[in-house]
């Protein structure tokens, strides 16, 4: 863990909610795709937690979905702003045991961390399906760079105005192929994912309410078969096996 100070280089704005943005600073601390960072905001006392959506030496990209005051102020910061980071937070995703058919599921939000994972994928020579679910057409971002990349990539929105109409457990199903999970979103998303017999190895990144962020006030306990675990020391990414759901 680093705590350094970063500096908003660019936001652009991606859906009516959502928000990327780019920082400089010291990334040298994140080692893995699905680790977070946790970001100081002028007279808040929280930290908040936000997953590393790619990075590069000094330069990392975050997606930001405003959900309350916190990340309403964060977008909104102009660049040059600098901002307290607590860097190389998480475990992040375990690339060592990724087969050749890997399938990354993301849903809303959800979606950022699987950005930076479907990068150091390719850069393994190994080209993942990615499944995307989100309410609407327009609540869907980062289409074109999942394939820039090089990712097969399938959609669905709720209300079917963007690619299949449902939700990203039909994407799962239409791939027979692909039992080797990667998935990041709400957990009631996770939940559904998990339940699909097709996927032998899963790995969960899951969310929850952070005090510290860096393992010390036991506040994000979520239970698993060995004990209570902390997702922000643990986790945020549990394998399938692990979890009791
Ligand atoms: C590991 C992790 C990774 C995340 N990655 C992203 C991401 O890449 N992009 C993104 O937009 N959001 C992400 N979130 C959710 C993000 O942290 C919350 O939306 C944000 O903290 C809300 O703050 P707020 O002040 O806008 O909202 P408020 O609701 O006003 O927040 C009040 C308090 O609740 C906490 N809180 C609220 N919602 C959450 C939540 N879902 N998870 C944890 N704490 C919460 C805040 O930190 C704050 O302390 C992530 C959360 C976690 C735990
Ligand atoms: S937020 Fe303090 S232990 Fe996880």
């Amino acid at each position: 863990m680093k705590q350094t100070l970063f500096t908003i280089e660019h936001t652009r704005q991606l859906t009516a909610d959502t928000y990327e943005m780019v920082l400089s600073g010291d990334t040298s601390a994140i080692t893995a795709p699905g680790q977070f960072v946790d970001i100081a905001l002028p007279l808040r006392f929280l930290r908040r937690p936000v997953s590393v959506a790619n990075w590069a030496k000094n330069e990392l990209l975050l997606i930001v979905r405003v959900a309350g005051e916190g990340t309403r102020e964060l977008v909104r910061s102009v660049p040059g702003t600098e901002l307290d980071i607590l860097s190389g937070l998480g475990n992040g995703f375990d690339l060592e045991s990724c087969t050749e058919t890997p399938i990354l599921i993301g849903g809303g939000v959800g979606a950022a961390p699987l950005f930076g994972l479907a990068g150091r994928m390719r850069q393994r020579g190994v080209t993942p399906t990615v499944a995307l679910g989100f309410r609407t057409a327009e609540d869907a971002f980062y289409l074109e760079e999942f394939t820039g990349l090089g990712c097969r990539l399938f959609i669905a929105t709720e209300d079917g105005s963007l690619g299949t109409k449902g939700f990203v457990t039909d994407l799962v199903r239409a791939v027979p192929e692909c039992t080797d999970a990667f998935v990041c979103g709400p957990t009631p998303m996770l939940k559904a994912v998990r339940a699909l017999p097709q996927l032998k190895n899963g790995q969960y990144s899951f969310e929850a309410r952070m005090a510290c962020g860096f393992g010390a006030c036991v506040g994000c306990t979520i239970k698993t078969k060995s004990g209570p675990r902390r997702v922000c020391k643990d986790g945020p990414v549990f394998h399938k096996e692990e979890i009791e759901w």
